[in-house]
């Protein structure tokens, strides 16, 4: 009887290994409803003093997102610090002096931590602040997936080659996207993180000085912010209502008014011009698309199960 049980067990728990190694483990919003209850209600008031005391970090944390889950998956990657025997993210090229609102993941990372510790990932913190930013601006809300774990590992180069780059032409962008799994569909509506945040001089200078298909009188206003050599750093707003997640993106590729040359890419006379102009008027219909699209980049290749670990501390492997 008792071995017959324990022979049971044994087939049982080699179906198990063998199914989850087979499909992978699944993410799931329940995945901390009993390990730590309160990891919602954490990270969203944290999220909301972080926003209340400046409106651009729902954008800052949603920008971090995605640079974590495009280089090797959503597995907080991105959050490792440099040391003198490690290279992390944090000088790639998309990153170095651009990424912001590290320390506003440490600090919800402590509080959780000492709500349940060793149990919650940083991967999910940041999967649920970048939503909680998103929902704090004014934008839809969605239902995140959980049950990530952390990298022990980052990579320089493939964060330098695998974020898209905001010289990028529309095939590129792509391609980028497709080559993460998500559709060219996904990846306009996923520029949509644009309705927020700030892009520094640097990044579209070229784009105000010599592109053609710009509004005129854009490119003539956002130069006296953005000279033609100098103010590398200086900001402007990535549409007008950096604060708000409206549609207004949108509208303003409509108008050849995108900020970075890659933005006005998606409105250029070609495949992605009529999903632009669907959601330049038709708010809820990006909005749904856009909740869709970042569960969907949510997914990109997460460790589970016994793969990573839980970090400590977001900036260092345990
Ligand atoms: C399609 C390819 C994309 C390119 C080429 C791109 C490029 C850029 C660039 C160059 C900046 C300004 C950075 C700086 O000046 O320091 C920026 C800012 C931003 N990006 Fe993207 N991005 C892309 C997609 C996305 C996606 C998918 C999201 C999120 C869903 C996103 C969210 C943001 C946000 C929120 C900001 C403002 C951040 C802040 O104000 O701190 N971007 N992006
Ligand atoms: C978690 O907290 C408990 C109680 O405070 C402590 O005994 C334990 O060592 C901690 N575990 C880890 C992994 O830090
Ligand atoms: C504009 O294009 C010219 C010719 O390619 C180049 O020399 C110049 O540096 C560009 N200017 C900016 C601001 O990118
Ligand atoms: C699209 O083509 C038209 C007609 O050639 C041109 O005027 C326009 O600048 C092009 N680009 C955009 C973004 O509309």
């Amino acid at each position: 009887m008792a071995s017959s049980i324990a022979r049971s067990f044994v087939i049982l728990s080699i179906l198990c290994v063998i199914t989850s190694s087979v499909n992978g483990q699944q993410l799931s919003p329940n995945f901390y409803a009993r390990s730590c209850p309160n990891l919602l209600t954490i990270v969203r008031n944290a999220m909301r003093q972080a926003v209340s005391n400046e409106a651009r970090m729902g954008a800052s944390i949603l920008r971090l997102f995605f640079h974590d889950c495009f280089v090797n998956g959503c597995d907080a990657s991105v959050l490792l610090d440099d040391t003198a025997t490690f290279t992390g993210e944090k000088t790639a090229r998309p990153n170095q002096n651009s990424l912001r609102g590290f320390e506003v993941i440490d600090t919800i990372k402590t509080r959780v931590e000492n709500a349940c510790n060793a149990t919650v990932s940083c991967a999910d913190i940041l999967a649920l602040a970048a939503r909680d930013g998103v929902v704090l601006l004014g934008g839809p809300s969605w239902t995140v997936p959980l049950g990530r774990r952390d990298a022990r590992t980052a990579s320089l180069s493939a964060a330098n080659s695998d974020i898209p780059s905001p010289f990028a032409n529309l095939a590129t962008l792509i391609s980028s996207f497709s080559a993460k799994g998500l559709s060219a569909t996904d990846m306009t509506a996923l520029s949509g993180g644009h309705v927020i945040g700030f892009a520094r001089c640097a990044t579209f200078r070229t784009r105000i000085y010599n592109d053609t298909n710009i509004d005129a009188q854009f490119a003539n206003s956002r130069r006296t912010g953005c000279p033609a050599s100098g103010g590398d750093n200086n900001l402007a707003a990535l549409d007008p209502t950096p604060n708000r997640f409206d549609n207004a993106y949108y509208q303003n590729l409509v108008g050849r008014r995108g900020l970075l040359r890659s933005d006005q890419e998606l409105f250029n006379n070609a495949s992605q011009d009529s999903l632009v102009r669907t959601y330049s008027n038709n708010y809820r219909a990006f909005a749904s698309d856009f909740a869709a699209a970042m569960v969907r980049m949510g997914n990109i290749s997460p460790l589970t199960g016994t793969n990573g670990e839980i970090r400590r501390k977001c900036g260092v492997v345990n």
